[in-house]
């Protein structure tokens, strides 16, 4: 039997997807994005060199073939850029590359309206391409072949954009022997026992209906989007990982979405420091808080998690203490329960359980009996509070840190 694993975030976003899908993919014969397009930068760090990924799935690294389905959303001109980038540096990209027709693409005029975002987004035209994907005016991966044919002046009429964008897609026609049926090809694949790796981008918390709308992005980034973004059927999806970092971070252009345990002071100051908080696609400092329990027990709902990863366990050497939030009070009262809406959440106030820090560092350790005793308790008392099995804690940027917890 082969696998449909899926690994997806359950903060908000830059939780180390990247470097737990390369790790995966090893026995992987496909890595599949489903959702977002350019606002995510996945980061893995081969060797002490950096590479960061904006479309392309972290399989590439692996030689796997690499899907982006038709939920993702597609700037043509930044996706040639990353191309080129990677290619230069050894990795065979387009040969390893196949792209749903049915993707919508980021056109260039989406970018524009992007950068007057009323809730902050990261300006590369992601919330007007899936404006424009919902009213059936966006332009699909697909139209790169429909403007190679004669068009009927019919379809012309009711998609002007054909017209407005043609130079722009037959300056991307080196892309059409990549177009394919994703739903098609993957449930081939599925069929013949192959073992499909999915990657999302972004994270629960950033989910257009389970997060923190309106601090939130544009598409599905839970479980859910797997089977619309790819034509998987659910039942199909055999194995579904969450990964949380060992505190959490946000970005967003003024600050105003919600986080709850945010961390103005020195520890804040320590955390973004130590864990080189500062957005891989945006450059902004990310803004840093404990651990929230309630957030991560929201998405291992949503996500019907099977297995948690946590991430950056490293980062939080060096503190004598620290904090998870196990709950919310709000107007004086204590939830347990996840507002789903960014102004709700925005009046919540964290409530701490305090846990000592442990001494030295969790750098290069190899196995979970190694570590500090104090960082066991840690990683198990979030276990429990968020109820899902831990299954591996990374400590340290290379693909080489990381820990399998039993
Ligand atoms: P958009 O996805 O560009 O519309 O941005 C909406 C919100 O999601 C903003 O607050 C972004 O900072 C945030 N966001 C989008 N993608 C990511 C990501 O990959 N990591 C972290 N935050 C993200």
């Amino acid at each position: 039997m082969g696998y449909v694993k899926a690994v997806v975030g359950t903060q908000y976003g830059d939780e180390g997807k990247g470097k737990i899908v390369d790790q995966l993919a090893k026995d992987a014969d496909y890595v599949v994005r489903f959702q977002g397009g350019n606002n995510a930068g996945h980061t893995i760090v081969i060797d002490g060199e950096e590479h960061i990924l904006h479309f392309i799935p972290a399989g590439i690294f692996q030689g796997k073939t690499c899907v982006i389905g038709n939920g993702a959303v597609l700037d043509l001109d930044k996706l040639k850029e990353e191309v080129i980038g990677l290619e230069q540096r050894g990795v065979s990209v387009l040969e390893n590359l196949l792209i749903s027709e049915n993707a919508h693409l980021i056109l260039p005029s989406h970018v524009e309206e992007s950068k007057t975002d009323k809730i902050g987004g990261t300006g590369r035209g992601i919330a007007p391409a899936y404006t424009s994907k919902s009213n059936k005016t966006g332009l699909r991966v697909r139209d790169i072949i429909n403007v190679q044919c004669p068009i009927d002046q019919v379809d012309l009429d009711a998609r002007p954009n054909l017209t407005l964008f043609r130079d722009y897609l037959l300056k991307h026609s080196y892309l059409m022997p990549n177009i394919v049926n994703v739903a098609k090809m993957l449930n081939f694949e599925i069929d013949m026992e192959k073992n499909i790796l999915i990657e999302g981008a972004q994270a629960t918390g950033l989910d257009i209906d389970h997060g923190e709308y309106p601090f939130v992005t544009s598409s599905n980034c839970s479980a859910g989007g797997i089977c619309t973004g790819t034509g998987i059927g659910p039942t199909r999806i055999t194995d579904i990982i969450g990964v949380a970092k060992a505190y959490v971070t946000r970005v967003d252009r003024d600050g105003s979405g919600p986080l709850v345990t945010q961390l103005d002071g020195w520890h804040g100051e320590f955390i973004r420091k130590q864990g080189n908080e500062y957005g891989a696609t945006t450059k902004r400092p990310r803004r840093v808080g404990w651990f929230d329990a309630v957030l991560t027990r929201h998405s291992a709902m949503i996500n019907d998690l099977d297995e948690l990863i946590i991430t950056k366990l490293d980062i939080l050497d060096g503190l004598d203490e620290l904090k998870i939030c196990t709950a919310y009070e709000l107007d004086g009262e204590i939830i347990y329960d996840y507002p789903s809406d960014g102004i709700v959440l925005r009046q919540c106030s964290p409530v701490y359980e305090t846990m000592p820090g442990w001494k030295g560092s969790v750098k290069g350790i190899r196995s979970s009996r190694d570590l500090p005793i104090e960082a066991v308790r840690y990683v198990k008392r979030i276990e429990d509070l968020v109820n899902v099995p831990i299954t591996m804690v990374t400590n340290g940027r290379d693909r080489k840190d990381y820990i399998i917890f039993d």
